[in-house]
Formats: structure tokens, sequence, C-alpha cells
């Protein structure tokens, strides 16, 4: 079912209250049982029942019988939880249609002081032990490493946005909560789309973010013509949240990759021949 915003904006004050008890029981239960929720909200069983039945129909709840009879969320809990907190913190008042469904994310058009685009990271499961492999910090055990795993993917988008602003071409971080993001919209489309009239100029410009943000800490980790937009004036890097640090150890690899894919795409579409070696010293500098 897809996330609605007309569920998220009639949500009573009580379906969010039950979301919320869910959420934080979710760390001790797979599956969590009616009767901690009823401990936890202190609401009556009947108003209980009724509002664990409202989110069973708008999606955003799930209830098993196996192995014991229990709720958990699923994603569109989550992210209601997060973007009614946006909306409560003014960050947005309106939320309007997804404009981009990936593997890993939605992207929503809203509606704050001005045009802004909500992020919803949804990493599962298989993207988790992935996401956990070069990182040993996470946790090894968790009922509900989807939760982990897509607060995490936002963190370090959030993270790079906020460290690149100014310095380097990308959204504007507006705020974060859970596992979606608030950035400015672009006002462009991605160099998959567009038809470039000065080609070479956008192919050193795109080199150029690239260097600055590798000074800065960041190699993109995604870099291609779908990540990149242009709004006529300016191209804007998007997508970071598989960045990865200039002194990681797949560096070089990931960074190669980067410069493979946008070069072949300059190369492909508008006949534009680079050299190895020079862009890749360009960037990094040495
Ligand atoms: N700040 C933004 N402004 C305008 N459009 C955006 C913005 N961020 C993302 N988009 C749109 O949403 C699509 C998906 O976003 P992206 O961050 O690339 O996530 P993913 O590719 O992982 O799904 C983009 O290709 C672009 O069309
Ligand atoms: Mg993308």
């Amino acid at each position: 079912m897809d996330l609605s915003a007309e569920h998220i904006k009639n949500l009573h004050k009580y379906e969010i209250r039950v979301l919320q008890s869910i959420e934080y029981l979710m760390t001790r239960y797979s599956w969590v049982p009616k009767d901690e929720i009823i401990h936890n909200t202190r609401f009556s069983a009947g108003e209980t029942e009724f509002r664990l039945s409202k989110l069973m129909e708008k999606g955003m709840i799930k209830y098993s019988q196996v192995p014991y009879s229990g709720y958990t969320l699923v994603f569109n809990g989550y992210d209601t939880l997060a973007i009614s907190h946006l909306v409560k913190k003014g960050i947005i008042s309106s939320l309007g249609s997804c404009i981009g469904e990936g593997k890993e994310s939605r992207v929503y058009e809203a509606l704050g002081t001005g045009p802004v685009i909500l992020k919803l990271h949804r990493i599962g499961q298989r993207s988790f032990q992935t996401v956990r492999k070069g990182r040993s910090y996470l946790p090894e055990k968790q009922h509900c490493p989807w939760v982990i795993a897509s607060h995490f993917s936002a963190e370090q988008e959030y993270l790079a946005l906020c460290s690149l602003q100014n310095h380097v071409n990308v959204p504007i971080p507006l705020a974060m909560n859970r596992n979606v993001i608030a950035m400015t919209y672009i006002a462009g489309d991605k160099l998959s789309d567009c038809t470039l009239e000065n080609p070479q100029e956008i192919f050193e410009e795109v080199l150029s973010q690239m260097q600055e943000a590798y000074h800065r800490g960041y190699i993109h980790g995604d870099l291609s013509e779908y990540n990149v937009m242009y709004d006529g004036d300016k191209i804007w890097i998007i997508d970071w949240p598989q960045w990865i640090s200039p002194s990681h150890e797949n560096a070089g690899e990931i960074l190669d990759h980067d410069l493979q894919t946008i070069t072949k795409f300059f190369q492909r579409k508008y006949r534009i021949s680079s050299d190895k070696d020079e862009i890749r010293s360009r960037v990094t500098g040495c």
C-alpha cells in the first residue's frame, strides 16, 4: 500500500501515540503484544484495539500470530512517524506526490516555506547486512534491522549534505527525523534526461565538484548521470548516503568507479574523451 498524504493528514493523535508506542517496544519485541501497547499508551483495551485496526487499514503496522500474537511497524508506519514530526516542527505543511521510487528510497514533493523534497530511506534486511559489513559498530542483534539501517542511511546522507553545504552544489538539508530527510527542491533534470548545449563545460564542472567534495573528505560512491542534476545554470550532486571517506580502505576503487561511470556517460552521449589518470589526479590533487 502506498504512503498516502491523506492518511497522514487524517491520522488521529491516538494513532500516532500507538505508532510511537510500537516503535519504542520494538526494541524489546519482534512482535509487540497488544497488552504491552495498552500498558505503554495507558489507553483502554477498546481504544487500543480500535486504533490498531485503523493503523492496519492504513498499512502502517502488521499483525502476526506466529511465533506469537503481536504487532510491528512497517515502512509506511515508520515514515509516518518521521513525517508527522517534520510537520509538527513546521518543516513541512503538506505532502505532495511521490516523484521517485528507487530500490532503497522514496522521494516525495512537499511544501514548507518553499518547495521541499522528502527523501524516505528504506533499507531492507539484505542491504542492511551489506551495510553492516564495513561498520562494526552497528549492533549485531536487533529485532528490527531495517529500522536501524534506514535511519543510519538517512544519517549518512544528512551528514554529507550538511558538511558539503556551501562548498559543493548539493541540496540544502533542512531537517532529518528517523529515516527521512527534508531538503530543498532542485528545479532541474538529471543529466540522463538533459541534452546539454555545453557538455564539455558541464563535465569540467562535475569534476571540479568531485574535487571539492574529495578535499572535504567525501567520495560520492554512487556517482552517475542519474545523481547529477542540471538546472540550466548549475549542476547539483544528489543522493549521498553511500559516501565514503578518502581514507577508507576501498577509497581508490570506489573513486575510480565514480569517475569511470561519469566519464563513460560523457563519452557515450557527447563524445568527450578523457584520460583516466589525468582525471583522477585532478580530483585527488595527487
Ligand atoms: N533535492 C531534490 N530536488 C529535486 N529532485 C530530487 C531531489 N532529490 C531527489 N530528487 C529526485 O528523486 C530521485 C531519486 O532521488 P535519489 O536521491 O537519487 O535517490 P535514489 O536514486 O537512491 O532513489 C532523483 O533521481 C530525482 O529525480
Ligand atoms: Mg539516485
